[in-house]
């Protein structure tokens, strides 16, 4: 049996829609429209011991739910989880041992604590023996400089320092596995690599699985060997880097900014996709072995007025676009 195996989750979340206006308010007290989200839709996979996976897609994809789900936090409506024969939403507090989980849109330190004593009260929490702890906290500073904040409160840290915390603090009791979800959103381009390195670090030397949560290829590019991408729900790919790289990684994406917005109405490739349109920029998947930049660009100018033009790096959510719009051609 892998590590972690799940088979065919289902998430439905159930919400009411809450009309707005008093008199509606008042009608919600009877009455309020039930709403039902499929945001997981029979997700299946396996992972085993020591790997670390890059768990991509675009958003409101489900990513996060199959994490919460994983981390016991969410049960799913159907299917089965198992990470190291735990089923984690049946048996949190066991399954908490074993694992660390950051979501990097929230914090799990206290607020208005210095950062250390959010380290200690998690040693009391989870009753990490003294050399476990004096052994982590050496290592943890050494690798992401805790001491230069570590006496702060939290609310004063810098948006890295505070993931670095967070970070930190997930991994004292040893846990096997880690759950990262979005651990470098909003970081420069230093702070990433700090945290990129960091985590490396720990499943090397300390053979972590990791799955990571990330709208940044350069996170996968320098940390995953595999792949899992989803969308809408459902998984799309899942396999090894290079696989992913062969088979998408010839993407590169063109933002052309026009003079008049009405001008993109216009436009007609021959090749590529609009994958993104806001105000009067546009942004255009195109697979490099079809079309060079050089034949694409006077393709359209040739159309309309192009004010500025940039190749980017082909960003996630423009990959799974062209992947959907594939599909749905074939
Ligand atoms: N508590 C909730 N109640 C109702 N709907 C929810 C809830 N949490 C998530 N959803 C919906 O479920 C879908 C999947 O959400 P999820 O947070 O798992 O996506 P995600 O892949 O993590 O997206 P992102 O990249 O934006 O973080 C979305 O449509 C979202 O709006
Ligand atoms: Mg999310």
């Amino acid at each position: 049996m892998a590590l972690i195996e799940i088979n065919d989750i289902h998430k439905e979340y159930v919400t009411y829609k809450q009309e707005k206006g008093f008199l509606n308010t008042f009608k919600g007290f009877f009455y309020r429209e039930k709403q039902i989200k499929e945001a997981v839709k029979g997700i299946s996979f396996q992972i085993e011991k020591g790997e670390m996976v890059g768990y991509i897609g675009p958003n409101g994809a489900g990513k996060s739910t199959t994490l919460k789900i994983l981390s016991g936090i969410l049960t799913p409506t159907s299917g089965e989880a198992h990470i190291a024969g735990i089923v984690p939403y049946q048996n949190r507090k066991q399954h908490a041992k074993k694992i660390g989980v950051v979501f990097g849109q929230r914090t799990q330190l206290w607020w208005d604590l210095p950062v250390i004593e959010s380290f200690e009260l998690m040693r009391y929490v989870y009753r990490i023996d003294e050399k476990t702890y004096r052994e982590n906290m050496e290592i943890f500073t050494d690798l992401l400089e805790l001491d230069q904040f570590s006496s702060r409160p939290v609310r004063q840290l810098s948006l890295g320092q505070r993931m670095r915390a967070d970070i930190a603090l997930s991994l004292l009791h040893n846990p096997d596995i880690l759950f990262l979800d979005e651990p470098t959103i909003g970081l420069d381009v230093v702070a990433k690599q700090k945290i990129r390195e960091f985590i490396k670090q720990i499943n090397l030397k300390r053979q972590v699985t990791v799955i990571l949560t990330t709208h940044d290829m350069g996170d996968i590019e320098s940390l995953c060997n595999r792949v899992i991408l989803i969308d809408d729900g459902l998984v799309q790919f899942d396999g090894e880097i290079e696989k992913f790289r062969h088979t998408y990684g010839k993407e590169r994406c063109l933002v052309v900014e026009t003079k008049e917005p009405e001008d993109i109405d216009r436009l007609v490739l021959d090749h590529g996709q609009i994958t993104k349109r806001e105000g009067n920029r546009i942004w255009i998947h195109f697979d490099r072995d079809q079309v060079s930049p050089t034949q694409l660009i006077p393709h359209i100018t040739s159309q309309i007025e192009v004010v500025d033009l940039t190749i980017e790096e082909p960003s996630i959510e423009g990959i799974v676009s062209r992947v959907y719009q594939d599909k749905t051609k074939n």
